[in-house]
């Protein structure tokens, strides 16, 4: 059964900008009580004062999710400021474009703390009260480069492979349970992350849609119970072509790599 929005307790983090504030926005227009969290405070207080206009209770954290023992008392504060999570949303998530010739561990590690590490902590500490209840459902934001492994960006594609291998070996553990999983793959959608700091220039193959488009097709996969949503949908005909022929798939990449380089 598609999860009932109106009284759900949701939280989504990484809502102070993109499509995590889009999505926490338009939650709370379908009437979820919505937590957000992410590291700017001013930014958070402007989108929790956007879904407050529909959904009073709706509460933000400021908090640092690289550090595990603020994601563990993120799970602790959220549970006594709602008394249940209906619907996790792991959102938050840094890029790291570098090409691997001038990536360190240190940064690897970092990126998979972030994108991985982080929100798996969240989900096990707000798991058992999902499953005692027999339901809830668990949304994790990956990628299409944890199925087409980007090119200049391995650190960030491995980060979300491991997201996503963990989600759908999770999401069969729990079919029994109540508890559903969701693995969205946004494609380019125009947010902060192709303009932050300490990253190479994002090559992006396609122009960048609206977050908009991703906060609908989020909706969408949460309303008919959707395992996978692709951001543009087109992206999943991609993954499955290159799972025929992976080693076509790369030299492919690597061309037009080089055509772009020649032309430049
Ligand atoms: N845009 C795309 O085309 C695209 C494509 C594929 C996947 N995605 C994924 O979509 C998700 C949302 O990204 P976006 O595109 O909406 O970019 P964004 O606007 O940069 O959003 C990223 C969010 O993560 C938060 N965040 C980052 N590091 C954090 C930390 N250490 N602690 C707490 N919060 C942190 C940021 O908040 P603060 O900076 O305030 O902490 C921000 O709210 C990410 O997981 C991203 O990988 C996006």
């Amino acid at each position: 059964m598609a999860l009932e929005l109106k009284g759900c307790r949701a939280l989504v983090t990484g809502a102070s900008s993109g499509i995590g504030a889009g999505l926490a926005e338009a939650l709370a227009a379908q009437g979820a009580i919505v937590g957000i969290c992410a590291r700017r405070g001013d930014r958070l207080a402007e989108v929790v004062g956007r879904c407050m206009d529909h959904s009073p209770e709706s509460r933000m954290w400021v908090v640092n999710l690289a550090d595990i023992n603020a994601v563990d008392q993120l799970a602790v504060d959220v549970m006594d400021a709602f008394g249940g999570v209906d619907l996790l949303v792991n959102n938050a998530g840094i890029p790291k474009r570098r090409h691997t010739t001038a990536l360190d561990i240190d940064t690897i590690t970092a990126v998979m703390h972030i994108n991985y590490l982080s929100p798996m902590r969240l989900t096990m500490d707000l798991l058992p009260q999902m499953l005692a209840r027999g339901s809830g459902t668990i949304v994790n934001i990956s990628s299409v480069a944890a199925t087409l492994s980007a090119p200049g960006e391995a650190a960030y594609d491995a980060s979300k492979a491991a997201l996503t291998v963990f989600s759908e070996a999770m999401a069969v553990d729990l079919w029994e349970t109540g508890v559903k999983v969701m693995v969205v793959y946004p494609g380019v959608i125009d947010t902060d992350l192709f303009h932050l700091p300490d990253n190479d220039v994002p090559n992006l193959p396609i122009p960048a849609e609206p977050v908009s488009v991703a906060v609908d097709a989020i909706l969408g996969g949460l309303a008919s119970d959707a395992a996978q949503v692709y951001v543009p949908e087109f992206f999943k005909e991609l993954a499955a072509g290159k799972a025929q022929d992976v080693g076509a798939f790369l030299a492919g990449t690597a061309e037009y790599l080089r055509q772009q380089k020649e032309t430049a």
